[in-house]
């Protein structure tokens, strides 16, 4: 049923999307009495990776947990700083955080609101360990510009394909490009596993020392400590694995992954067209033929985007901003950033309801009645200025 002209409450901008048999799946691993790291989670990375065309894959407990461990592994430590955008979530500034490390934030092409490799160039510093770009929505970014200025520099490229899996940068899928990169399989993502997310390491070493962190720092595998009477903790470590049981929903998920990949593609599209032509709303490109798209969003002028989301909620359907920059966040602002384009942006933006359970029909209300509130809100705005323009032309 479509959620969006649910009676139960506003139209909700994303929610999970499941096949069927994760049901079964879950039943299975549940019963097995291993809930832990186990046979369903090596069965998972090894799919992920022959999905990807990768020679491996690490699995994790979120994407977060993700973001942290490849930051550690490309040796990201106290006193470096890590190149991001502002705008994204803010789990990618927590992960930086996390390793002692400090984020240097830049601007966003507020056509893709992903970054470029200009704005990276233009960043560079002798403090800088690491890039992180956010492909935004699930688009790829290409790092081609600035990649020789990086290898020569030693920094790494822990790329945030949170949003991404299934994505494509040129002739690879996203993963396989040869950067660490980062997958999120959390609840609302086109590929998820309740909670999850994934590691592309960039070499079988790197893939054990990934492994070893993300179990503690423990050396022993747990069949070995079954095995024996001890275990040696080998490094820093934290509990980041990922369970047997979200593995399970991830192995059916990935198994039916290429439906849900085409459906978001034919619903984005859907929102191209209806939403061609509405003055002021401006969708952001995520260049769909070679994106799997996490969501839909629109810039809509500043002056009426709160009272358009407003109206929208009121209507029962629930838009979002996806995201309050980061350098304006208390917990964030080390420095006096100014980011114009990123705070102008942020001013205009709203994704839309984007998940595979929609309609087309959702997808017209949804268009027709954005088109008609950002219409009103002008005409309102309008009227407003007219009267408060009034006494000034009396003066
Ligand atoms: C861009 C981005 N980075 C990181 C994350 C964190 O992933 P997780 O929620 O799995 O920890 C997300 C999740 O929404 C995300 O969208």
């Amino acid at each position: 049923m479509s959620i969006v002209t649910s009676p139960s409450g506003p139209a909700a901008n994303a929610r999970p999307f499941l096949h069927g048999p994760e049901l079964a799946a879950i039943g299975r691993v549940l019963q097995s009495g291993q809930y832990g790291h186990g046979p369903e989670t090596d069965a998972f990375e090894l799919e992920l990776a022959d999905y990807l065309g990768v020679d491996d894959v690490v699995a994790v407990s979120t994407g977060t947990a993700a973001l942290h461990l490849a930051l550690l592994a490309a040796g990201v430590a106290p006193g470096d700083e890590v190149i991001v955008p502002s705008l994204t979530f803010c789990a990618c500034i927590q992960a930086i955080l996390a390793t002692g490390a400090r984020p240097r934030f830049v601007e966003v092409d507020p056509r893709t609101l992903c970054v470029t490799a200009e704005h990276i160039q233009a960043a560079l510093t002798s403090a800088i360990r690491a890039v992180m770009p956010v492909l935004y929505g699930g688009r790829a970014i290409d790092l081609t510009p600035v990649r020789d200025q990086l290898a020569d520099r030693d920094i790494a490229v822990v790329e945030d394909a949170a949003q991404a899996f299934g994505s494509v940068n040129g002739d690879h899928f996203v993963g396989a490009t040869g950067d660490l990169t980062c997958f999120s399989f959390d609840a609302i993502k086109a590929l998820t596993c309740g909670d999850g997310g994934a590691i592309v390491p960039r070499n079988p070493a790197e893939a054990d020392a990934l492994r070893r962190a993300r179990s503690l720092g423990v050396t022993a595998t747990r069949e070995e400590r079954v095995r024996t009477v001890s275990y040696q903790v080998s490094t820093l470590g934290f509990r980041y694995h990922l369970s047997t049981l979200h593995a399970a929903i991830g192995r059916v998920q990935l198994a039916n992954f290429d439906k849900v990949a085409g459906r978001r593609k034919h619903l984005w599209r859907r929102y191209a067209t209806t939403l061609t032509g509405v003055p002021d709303v401006v969708m952001i490109d995520l260049d769909v033929a070679n994106t799997v798209p996490f969501n839909c969003v629109v810039r809509i002028p500043a002056r009426v985007r709160d009272a358009v989301h407003a109206r929208l909620h009121a209507a029962r359907i629930q838009a979002g901003v996806h995201y309050p920059p980061n350098h304006l966040q208390p917990a964030f602002d080390r420095r006096s950033y100014t980011l114009p384009a990123t705070e102008a942006v942020a001013a205009e933006i709203l994704s839309l309801p984007f998940h595979p359970d929609l309609t087309d029909a959702d997808i017209d209300h949804v268009a027709a009645k954005l088109a008609a509130v950002v219409a009103a809100e002008h005409h309102a705005l309008g009227h407003r200025d007219a009267v408060g323009a009034a006494p000034q032309k009396g003066r």
